[in-house]
């Protein structure tokens, strides 16, 4: 493990794509979302909650953890202490995925203007092989997502430690004793985490260890249970007392390593110790005079979000919200932007990544001149509906306006299944981001290309999308980000637009039902009950297949609105925001 040193980020951003900016931000205040334009059946503006504060807001997948987060910005620490002890405590509070056998992304925004974005993405192991999850007959083994060998060297405990290193203020034990606490006192499981064990209870009772833990005494904890994690709490204490080298080294990787070599996984105590966070320029982009900071790549959210908002941006307007037109115009969009983002973006470090181009105003125009107004240009067949995942994002906004929007993921739910024994957590599947086998879905239903080909220490290409939004004012207005594998981006999407092209409030932006399509498979994946019946016909009679799927994601944002700040959480999800 290593920590490189030197100034934490390089400033310079990508040249702002300023040529399509177009007068359209003169209109009327915020206002309520246009329930006329949506299925009456749609219930989530009912169920969303808003947590405000005047100096600081926590939005995150679990109460508990916001809850730690806040009291960490009460006693005067700030959005980046608050982070860290959010991130430790969702490893603790919500199994399915927050972590610390994983990896993920932080975007920071400090109130002096800066914005820094650090890469703490899982690395393959250095005995990865291009090849490693085919069988002799070039068939695909399914070991990508279940199991030892799926995991890639976790970056969480390094992201986390870095990040406090460069920006904290409080004191790195402070904000790591709280999840030691969780673990070892343990909390109390809420409705929407028995649920989410129970789903996932066939694939935690094949690894002993795993069931000891979530399934004690061979059950599904019942909301109002206390769960208890005393191995992951020495673990959290290794870590507390040792910084991250309580995880890379020591007890805790040789335990790691261990359970590797046991279950046939490839992670050893080189990769743990070769293991670096990197700091990287942001992406930036503007969209009717807001400019938006997103993930680079290893991320594909910054670039692909920028695409979309490129392209839509051309248009002085956009139809309204929840007609056909302005889904047409949307998922035509997204389309021809996942297919550059399923060819072009992978790690840097692997790839030439063209992010200029990606960004450029010549792409956008000519993207936007490929798209037919009254029919969808058909992709390539394809056949998957994504599946369920293992990600959380949070937002953290601090008392002077310095931000932060992590987003961490084990990928699949409880990722690969298999808890390190002595240690008590749970590793990864983020092997399967990789492009595994040609031609092959991942679990999020993408086919990619070979530029994310599994090498050693190469990081998988991902689609989180912590994001920050300016206003016209250049102030603050949006932290964002959300779960959901390749619908992150156009969740993501979908928020801001809400805000910035049909005046949404946070709450409706967040609620409001949302539309996805990636190119493959070939069909747009819109919210169960979201749209009306009539404008999803239209979609039909353009030529989209229109496939309808429970509203899934987990959007956790914080907004300024009538000068305070604004935090609302999924309610798509079980999520929580606190403010003071
Ligand atoms: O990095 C990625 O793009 C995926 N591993 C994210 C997976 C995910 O969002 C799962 N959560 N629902």
């Amino acid at each position: 493990m290593t920590v490189p040193a030197g100034p934490p980020t390089v400033r310079r951003l990508l040249p702002l794509v300023t040529g399509l900016a177009v007068a359209c931000s003169a209109g009327p205040a915020a206002g309520p979302a246009p329930r006329a334009a949506i299925n009456p059946a749609w219930r989530y503006d009912d169920s969303v909650r808003v947590a405000s504060g005047s100096s600081a807001v926590v939005a995150s997948g679990n109460i508990i953890a916001s809850q730690v987060g806040l009291d960490v910005l009460r006693r005067g620490g700030n959005a980046v202490d608050a982070a860290v002890a959010v991130g430790f405590a969702m490893a603790v509070v919500d199994p399915e995925a927050g972590n610390i056998g994983g990896g993920g992304f932080m975007l920071i925004r400090l109130n002096d203007g800066s914005v820094h974005f650090l890469d703490y993405r899982e690395q393959a192991p250095g005995r990865a092989t291009r090849d490693m999850f085919l069988d002799s007959a070039g068939h695909a083994t399914g070991q990508s997502q279940v199991g030892h060998l799926a995991s890639a060297t976790p970056g969480t405990v390094l992201g986390l430690a870095e990040a406090h290193r460069q920006f904290g203020k409080r004191p790195w034990a402070e904000l790591v004793d709280p999840a030691v606490r969780l673990a070892r006192d343990g909390f109390v499981v809420d409705q929407k985490r028995s649920r989410s064990i129970r789903g996932d209870s066939a694939k935690i009772a094949r690894f002993p260890v795993s069931a000891a833990i979530f399934l004690p005494g061979g059950r599904v904890p019942s909301p109002g249970d206390t769960l208890v994690q005393a191995d992951l709490a020495r673990t959290l204490e290794a870590i507390r007392d040792r910084g991250a080298d309580g995880f890379y080294k020591g007890w805790v990787a040789e335990s790691l390593a261990a359970e590797m070599r046991r279950g046939g996984g490839l992670i050893d105590l080189d990769d743990l110790e070769r293991y670096r966070v990197i700091w990287r320029a942001p992406i930036s982009f503007r969209y009717r005079e807001h400019v938006i900071y997103g993930a680079p790549p290893v991320s594909s959210g910054g670039l692909t979000m920028g695409m979309m908002f490129n392209v839509l941006g051309g248009w002085p307007r956009v139809p309204p919200f929840g007609s056909a037109e302005l889904l047409h115009l949307e998922v035509e969009t997204m389309r021809r932007a996942y297919m550059l983002r399923n060819s072009t973006i992978a790690d840097p470090a692997f790839v030439d990544v063209p992010d200029q181009r990606l960004l450029s105003v010549a792409l956008a125009d000519s993207l936007r001149a490929s798209i037919n107004l009254a029919r969808a240009t058909p992709t390539l067949s394809g056949d998957n509906v994504a599946g369920t995942g293992s990600t959380t994002h949070f937002s953290v906004v601090d008392a002077d306006g310095n931000a932060v929007a992590n987003t961490t993921t084990i990928n699949d739910l409880f990722g690969s299944g298999v808890t390190v024994s002595g240690a008590g957590f749970l590793m990864n599947d983020i092997m399967d981001d990789f492009t595994t086998a040609p031609g092959r879905e991942n679990s999020w239903g993408l086919i990619q290309g070979e530029v994310n080909a599994i090498a050693p220490y190469k990081r998988p290409l991902s689609s989180m999308s912590p994001t920050i939004v300016l206003g016209p004012d250049g102030r603050l207005l949006m932290v964002l980000g959300s779960r959901g594998g390749a619908t992150i981006i156009t969740q993501v999407y979908h928020v801001v637009a809400n805000v910035i092209d049909h005046r949404m409030r946070l709450a409706d932006a967040v609620a409001m039902p949302r539309a996805h399509h990636q190119a493959l498979p070939d069909a747009i994946r819109a919210d169960k009950d979201g749209f009306l019946a009539p404008v999803l016909d239209t979609l039909r009679a353009m030529g989209h297949e229109v496939r309808v799927a429970n509203p899934g994601g987990d959007v956790e944002a914080i907004m300024r609105e009538d000068g305070t700040w604004h935090g609302v959480s999924d309610p798509r999800s079980g999520g929580g925001s606190v403010g003071y």
